[in-house]
């Protein structure tokens, strides 16, 4: 059965999306990316809103035509909550309402950050609960306790930055363009990890902490360009993979703890920096080595996308789980 066939729109960043599954089945899922962002090195938030009301309609448009259906057609509309920036949150938040007002059907608002999560559950081969994830992007680093689709427990999160602003930050103090982690990444490729070494941020527990390794990355740097005005452009493969070293160092220390206090050893990543082939390749080892089961969702699925708001709205909608007319955005919505 196609029931039920739900729309779901994503707008808490700076990627407009808009997505439909219908009986769990992915139909279509559209992204609109900002490009205007590019030229100040982050996200503007002001700029972000007026992007989202702009590219809106177009991408809903776009996702229902793949889809092969008509606005009649939908049984729910789904959108993310929060967290994330508000004037985004408002502009998707009000389409969605007023989308459902006018076909008359319910709305359910998604937890960005379980939607992350419930990505795994867009693709094969998926987890089964309990799970660990570890979800890492721009805005957030987390350690989940995934019990079930509704029930999640997060056992550790960055103090700072997250890992992704990690990423983005150091790369800009090598003078690569924004967002940086993917200009690193592919670096890195051609670095000596060994070369530079940096501080891992250490954290009791579960936390992690990144804003110690910025600073270590900015003081190096300007103590060595005094010396030799090209040390960057020299020695920047090395630069990079010792830094990608380091945050991939501190996210697999505290994810090895929490596999050994919690005994779950089906390990997922979820988020932008789920991207990272580091990281990626270092989680692999590690499973071989631990008898772990890794999952990593398409990565279509693990930047920001609508396909993984309709999954978590999927879940939401067989418990029941509706909002009304009086929902609104929330920034710091927790997990
Ligand atoms: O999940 P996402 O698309 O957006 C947020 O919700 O934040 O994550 C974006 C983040 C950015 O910080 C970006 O630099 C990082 O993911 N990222 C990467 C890679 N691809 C994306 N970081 C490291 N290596 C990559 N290959
Ligand atoms: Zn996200």
């Amino acid at each position: 059965s196609d029931f039920p066939r739900i729309l779901a729109l994503e707008s808490s960043c700076d990627d407009t999306g808009a997505a439909v599954l219908a009986g769990g089945r992915l139909l279509s899922n559209v992204v609109a990316t900002q490009k205007v962002h590019e030229q100040y090195g982050g996200v503007v938030p002001e700029l972000a809103s007026r992007a989202h009301q702009q590219h809106l309609l177009p991408v809903v448009t776009a996702a229902l035509r793949d889809a092969g259906l008509t606005k009649n057609d939908l049984d729910v509309v789904a959108v993310t909550q929060g967290p994330g920036l508000l004037g985004s949150l408002l502009v998707g938040g009000m389409f969605a309402k007023t989308l459902a007002l006018a076909l008359g059907k319910p709305i359910i608002m998604v937890n960005h950050m379980r939607a992350h999560i419930l990505a795994h559950f867009l693709g094969r081969p998926v987890p089964t609960f309990p799970f660990l994830c570890l979800t890492v992007s721009g805005g957030h680093t987390q350690l989940v306790v995934v019990r079930s689709a509704l029930d999640m427990e997060v056992i550790g999160q960055t103090i700072d930055d997250a890992a992704g602003e990690a990423f983005d930050k150091t790369a800009k103090l090598l003078g690569l363009p924004y967002p940086g982690g993917p200009h690193l990444d592919r670096l890195a490729q051609q670095g000596d990890p060994r070369r530079f070494a940096f501080p891992v941020g250490a954290m009791a527990g579960y936390d992690f902490s990144f804003s110690g390794l910025k600073t270590a990355v900015l003081y190096f740097l300007k103590k060595e360009t005094a010396k030799n005005p090209d040390f960057v452009a020299e020695n920047l493969a090395d630069l990079c993979a010792g830094i990608q070293h380091t945050i991939i160092t501190t996210l697999l220390r505290q994810l090895r703890r929490a596999v050994a206090a919690t005994g779950l050893t089906q390990v997922a990543l979820a988020g932008g920096v789920a991207a990272n082939s580091g990281l990626r390749t270092a989680v692999h080892a590690e499973a071989a080595a631990q008898g772990w089961q890794v999952f990593i969702p398409a990565l279509a699925f693990c930047t920001d996308n609508a396909a993984m708001v309709a999954q978590a709205a999927h879940f939401q909608f067989l418990a029941g789980d509706f909002a009304t007319q009086l929902a609104s955005p929330d920034p710091r919505l927790k997990l």
